[in-house]
């Protein structure tokens, strides 16, 4: 199989990204739909790579949402859901106020993800300003997986980012990532959610007051485990079967 991805600028700016994992055959298709995705850019980048083996995840999380009438009672939920999977309430806490503030040092977001140690709550990212990515990670048959989610009723512009989030939480917990609190920083979008083995994929609105520019995703794991976790989500490649 091949890894293909596309990545967007503007102004230095990372504005786009996508990925997929295809044989062969669907490069051709696959690379024409992924480079009509950018709507306005100055630079594009795709890769194509041919990756040596593919693991198969069989399923993907169990998917679960709630929706809360203020930003604090979702927080309070989604520490709940948190502690549920082996989170300290303290650790959890902090995980929240991070994003609330931004996790970037310098401020703005962060290009990736923080890695939490989940005793202590202590940052393990190398690069505190670019974190770490979840990559080279697909599902098996994205139509159909489209299909059955548009059927559950999730709104078709949310579609391709619930799609990319499924996915990518699904992979983090095959890493050994134990739990995830994420929400994006599309001022537009205050879903996020909160992941992990035991929970499955828990979706909460709002995570963030509308037009908040802030976002970001912390990984909950062993301190002792960051090394093969990170090398795990960044290069190993992963399918995931179905939803
Ligand atoms: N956010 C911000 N900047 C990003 C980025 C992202 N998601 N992905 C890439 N970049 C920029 C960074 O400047 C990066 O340099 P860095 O490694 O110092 O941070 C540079 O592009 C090169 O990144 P690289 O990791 O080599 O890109 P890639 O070719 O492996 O592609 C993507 C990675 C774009 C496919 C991946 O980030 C992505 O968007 N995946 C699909 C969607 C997704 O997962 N969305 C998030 C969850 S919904
Ligand atoms: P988004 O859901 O795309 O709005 O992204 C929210 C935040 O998640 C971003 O601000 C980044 O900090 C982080 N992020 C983006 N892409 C990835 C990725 N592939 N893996 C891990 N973290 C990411």
């Amino acid at each position: 199989m091949y890894s293909l991805r596309m990545r967007a600028e503007k102004g230095g700016e990372h504005v786009s990204g996508a990925e997929r994992l295809v044989k062969g055959e669907d490069i051709k298709k696959v690379l024409t739909a992924l480079a009509k995705r950018p709507k306005d850019y100055d630079k594009m980048v795709i890769t194509v790579e041919k990756v040596q083996s593919v693991e198969v995840i069989p399923k993907a999380l169990s998917v679960f949402s709630y929706d809360f009438e203020s930003v604090s009672l979702s927080h309070g939920f989604a520490v709940e859901k948190l502690k549920q999977a082996g989170i300290e309430e303290s650790v959890a806490l902090k995980a929240v106020e991070l994003l609330k503030k931004g996790s970037n040092p310098k401020g703005g977001n962060m290009r990736g993800a923080v890695l939490m140690d989940m005793e202590s709550g202590e940052r393990l990212e190398p690069d505190k300003e670019r974190g770490i990515r979840t990559v080279r990670v697909d599902w098996k048959n994205r139509e159909s997986v489209r299909r059955l989610l548009k059927e559950r009723g999730i709104r078709k512009q949310y579609l391709e980012r619930f799609l990319d989030a499924l996915v990518l939480a699904t992979k983090n917990v095959h890493c050994g990532v134990i739990a995830e609190l994420c929400w994006s920083d599309d001022p537009d979008y205050t879903t996020g959610y909160v992941a992990g083995r035991d929970i499955g994929y828990v979706r909460i609105k709002p995570m963030k007051e509308y037009g908040v520019p802030i976002g970001g995703r912390v990984y909950f794991i062993q301190k002792e485990r960051r090394d093969e976790i990170i090398e795990c989500l960044e290069k190993k490649a992963m399918i995931v079967e179905v939803l």
